[in-house]
């Protein structure tokens, strides 16, 4: 008990966003201390990069060199790489915090999808053990999510969060500090750019990799179009499919937004279906709250305004949805000593 008690004065909490695209770590007292994507570089079985020099590394390897993304759809994918990625994030993680001593042995606070199997929550678990925790709980990422943009999770009325994440899309009405209804679809930034290499391949006979297919999403996309919009165009630079040689070809941002249009539709309908379940009572607070967007598929161009148009609710994106989770765990990890009673 009382040594309990001493590793407690002298370590610190974390709360960690582990993302399909990207971790971000946050400290007790400090903020946001890490984020980076969720990339690890592997030559002869060990880490050589992780994080951001790991992502520029990708699809750029010579032989013997691989750029692994451990986490897929929401979930670990590869336990032993997620384990290395993130002791790493940790690690780095000390190094830009003052009192280097208190993260030894930390507690640590790790958001999830909704929803993800006893087996896949016990190899979250797992890896944050083996990466250096001395505690760990999970914590509901749209509840983080809801949280972190400052929706008023513990009062009886209806909240919808909409967090849409490289590998999934969590949807979720909270009221009275609970998850009242909730949806999670395989569908993000990731589904998006790879609609992007297979309209480039389809139309163009060109080759290009899910990074420059994610620069195009940014640079052009959008879910939400009308005469008013403004046609805006990108350079692709690839592979052509039948010389073998690179090309350069010009794309346009209507036809990326018909390239996208099937990921954002079954966004659309995890919405639907979420408000369809709701009791009437808290659709009725929906009404006058809206839905806030988090994570960075919130960033693509008239999402909000499409979310808006087809439920007829206000809908807004969170000020740095890219932030949300990890700032809602930083909140939390205040109720962490009653946390299996009441998380927040
Ligand atoms: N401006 C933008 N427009 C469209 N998409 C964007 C923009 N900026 C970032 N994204 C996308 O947001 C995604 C990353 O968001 P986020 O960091 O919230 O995901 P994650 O939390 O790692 O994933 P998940 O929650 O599914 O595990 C990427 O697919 C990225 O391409
Ligand atoms: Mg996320």
């Amino acid at each position: 008990m009382l040594l309990q008690k001493a590793a407690r004065f002298f370590s610190t909490d974390i709360g960690i966003d582990l993302g399909t695209a990207n971790c971000l770590v946050f400290v007790k007292g400090q903020g946001i201390v890490l984020s980076e994507p969720s990339y690890v570089a592997i030559k002869n079985g060990e880490p050589i990069a992780v994080g951001e020099e790991a992502k520029r590394m990708a699809a750029r390897t010579p032989i013997g060199l691989t750029v692994e993304r451990p986490m897929k759809i929401g979930v670990i994918a590869d336990i032993r790489i997620t384990e290395l990625m993130l002791r790493s994030f940790i690690q780095k993680a000390k190094t830009k915090v003052v009192a280097r001593r208190r993260l030894i042995k930390p507690r640590i606070l790790v958001a999830v999808p909704t929803g993800i199997t006893e087996v896949e929550r016990r190899a979250v678990m797992d890896c944050a053990e083996k990466a250096g925790a001395r505690e760990i709980r999970l914590i509901d990422e749209p509840m983080a999510a809801a949280v972190g943009v400052g929706l008023p999770v513990a009062e009886p009325t209806g909240s919808m969060i909409v967090d849409i994440g490289g590998g999934t899309t969590e949807v979720a009405v909270i009221s009275l500090s609970g998850i009242v209804e909730s949806k999670s679809v395989p569908v993000g930034g990731d589904t998006m750019d790879k609609a992007i290499v297979e309209h480039m391949k389809r139309l163009y006979n060109l080759a290009i990799g899910e990074r420059t297919a994610e620069e195009i999403k940014i640079a052009v996309g959008s879910a939400y179009l009308d005469e008013k919009s403004e046609e805006m165009t990108t350079e692709v630079r690839g592979r052509d499919l039948i010389t073998g040689l690179p090309k350069t070809i010009t794309v346009s941002s209507k036809e990326i937004h018909n390239a996208l249009d099937s990921s954002v539709t079954e966004i659309l309908l995890a919405v639907h279906s979420t408000l369809e379940k709701c009791p009437p009572e808290l659709a009725s607070d929906l009404i006058r709250h809206g839905i806030t967007l988090a994570g960075g598929g919130a960033l693509l161009r008239g999402l909000a305004r499409r979310i808006s148009e087809v439920t007829g609710l206000f809908a807004r994106v969170a000020e740095d949805p890219l932030l949300a989770v990890a700032k809602g765990t930083g909140d939390i990890l205040n109720y962490l000593d009653n946390m299996e009673s009441d998380p927040y």
